[in-house]
């Protein structure tokens, strides 16, 4: 069976794995990194959100064979020093925590694609992504933060 081959949080992956394996599925169930969480399972909820060559994607609705030559990102590698996770401790953003990591990947593919977003691009760019304990103020908060219109 032919390697599909990947960069993951600045290392090589190669696996022999179905092509059509779900990339939040290899993430969690064969590589152990549970950041990245599983939700809704059909790109409505955001909370398996990674970044694919920079641009915030949902995870469940890619394959291996998606990302083959890609780099990818989850919160693991994403430093605790980095501007948004600092944002996200200052603004004490998470209640039970299991939608931040998918807030969090796609705050900073909005901020890659758009350093200094207005709270209406803030608005649109993280509409998709639920949080059932209602968190949506402080993340854009912490965007905001990020995004030099709020005082550090
Ligand atoms: S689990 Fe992927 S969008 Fe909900
Ligand atoms: S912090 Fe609980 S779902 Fe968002």
């Amino acid at each position: 069976m032919a390697m599909i081959k990947f960069t993951l949080n600045g290392k090589s992956v190669e696996t022999a794995s179905e092509p059509s394996t779900s990339l939040v599925w290899f993430l969690r169930e064969e590589l152990g990194l549970t950041g990245t969480k599983w939700g809704c399972g059909q790109g409505l909820c955001g909370s398996c959100t990674v970044l694919v060559d920079g641009r915030a994607e949902r995870s469940c609705q890619l394959t291996l064979e998606d990302v083959e030559s890609a780099k990818v990102v989850t919160i693991e590698g994403i430093p605790v020093s980095h501007p948004v996770k600092q944002a996200w401790l200052k603004e004490s953003v998470p209640e039970c925590g299991y939608c931040q990591p998918g807030q969090i990947m796609n705050a900073i593919g909005l901020l890659l694609k758009n350093p200094r977003p207005t709270e209406k691009e803030i608005n649109q760019a993280m509409d998709g992504n639920l949080c059932r304990c209602g968190t949506y103020n402080r993340i854009k908060r912490a965007i905001l933060q990020v995004a030099g219109k709020l005082p550090v």
